[in-house]
């Protein structure tokens, strides 16, 4: 059967799980007197696999109680979308503030939920004290040690992972040429790891960065790199696959295998920052693609043990990044701009189910 046949025949038998398990609609079994049970969340069937199902939230956001009902019961791992950034936490040289990572560390603790931290060095959200300025290689060298130092012992013991170094590669598999690197050359990425690992020795630390998701030159380069690293006993734990996918360039079909090949190396691996964008309008036929797409996502992290679970880049339309940065496009999570659920939220849980 064609793919998204099959999505719409698997949502709305999901559809009607939803409604016996609500008790609006009687099951064939159903019989009186019998209570309605809860739906497992997709945090439960995730937990069945022993994988963990996350969405990034930011601060803004958590006056929104709809959504934080939603965030506080579907998932079980949080990743704060901007609050941990360098901007952020030390928005001064040596002045750090911890009110925004806060706010949402207290918030998972609060939900039983465990924490993705993200992320500590990266070209973008930097302070303006850091980038309007030239630094000698030393100089650097000690600001980001400081840096990371300082915000991972912070929240040492509060956190499962760190994304230490985000989007450290060009799409054709070269260095980005960033602050770090320019000043401090490759070599910035396993100094990076060896301060953050000396700050939390229990932190899982990870790679992390998008267009990574297939086998190609990007991905290439994390895997040269991963190998090389851990020939070196260097403390890297994970490569997190940020998986921004957009329906006009086509699924990733070689995901499977470029995350066993990490396994492989013996490293965890994450789908991080999910979300499947599209050329608005949505239409029936682009959101049951998509929800094709977020199966076999979960169903490639799934196949490989050492993926250990999938973040979506917030879980609602309503607070998603893409219509800011691509004009036109958006409809990229399962949940829509009413907190409603999607196909590809049905098409998440049956992969799961
Ligand atoms: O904080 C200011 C606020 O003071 C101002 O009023 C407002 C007006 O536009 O902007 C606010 O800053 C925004 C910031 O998010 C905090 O909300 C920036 O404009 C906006 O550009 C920024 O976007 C973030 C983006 O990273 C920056 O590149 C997104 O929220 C965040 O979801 C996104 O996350 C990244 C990951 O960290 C790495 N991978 C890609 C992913 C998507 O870009």
């Amino acid at each position: 059967m064609h793919s998204t046949a099959r999505t719409r025949l698997r949502i709305a038998g999901a559809l009607a799980t939803v409604l016996v398990a609500a008790g609006i609609a009687a099951g064939p079994a159903a019989q009186a007197g019998d209570r309605p049970h809860r739906q497992p969340t997709l945090a439960d069937l995730a937990e069945r696999h022993g994988r963990y199902l996350g969405s990034a939230t930011d601060n803004p956001e958590l006056t929104d109680t709809a959504y934080t009902d939603v965030l506080g019961h579907e998932f079980d791992m949080i990743t704060p979308g901007n609050g941990m950034k360098w901007y952020a936490t030390e928005p001064q040289q040596g002045v750090f503030d911890w009110t925004a990572g806060d706010e949402i560390v207290d918030l998972a603790r609060s939900h039983h939920q465990r924490v993705r931290a993200h992320t500590l060095v990266w070209h973008s959200q930097l302070p303006d004290w850091l980038t309007s300025r030239t630094w000698t290689a030393d100089e650097l060298r000690a600001v980001l040690k400081h840096h990371i130092q300082t915000e991972v012992r912070h929240y040492r013991g509060t956190v499962y992972s760190w994304d230490v170094v985000n989007e450290a590669f060009n799409e054709d598999g070269t260095y980005r040429e960033t602050l770090f690197y320019t000043t401090l050359g490759p070599g910035y990425i396993a100094d990076a790891l060896r301060w953050a690992h000396e700050a939390d020795p229990h932190a899982k630390l990870y790679l992390n960065d998008y267009n990574i998701e297939a086998v190609g030159p990007k991905s290439d380069a994390y895997y040269a790199l991963a190998r090389q690293l851990r020939a070196q006993r260097v403390p890297l734990d994970g490569i997190g696959l940020q998986a921004h996918l957009a329906l006009q360039y086509g699924y990733p079909a070689s995901l499977e295998d470029n995350l066993r090949r990490f396994s492989r190396l013996g490293l965890d691996t994450a789908l991080t920052e999910v979300d499947v964008r599209m050329q608005l309008p949505a239409t029936e036929d682009k959101l049951a693609r998509q929800a094709d797409w977020y199966r076999d996502m979960t169903e490639a992290c799934l196949a490989v043990r050492r993926c250990v679970g999938i973040t979506i880049w917030d879980y609602t339309d309503k607070y998603s990044w893409i219509p800011a940065f691509f004009p036109g496009e958006g409809a990229a999570l399962p949940w829509d701009e009413q907190l409603a659920p999607k196909p590809a939220y049905y098409a998440i849980r049956d992969a799961l189910d």
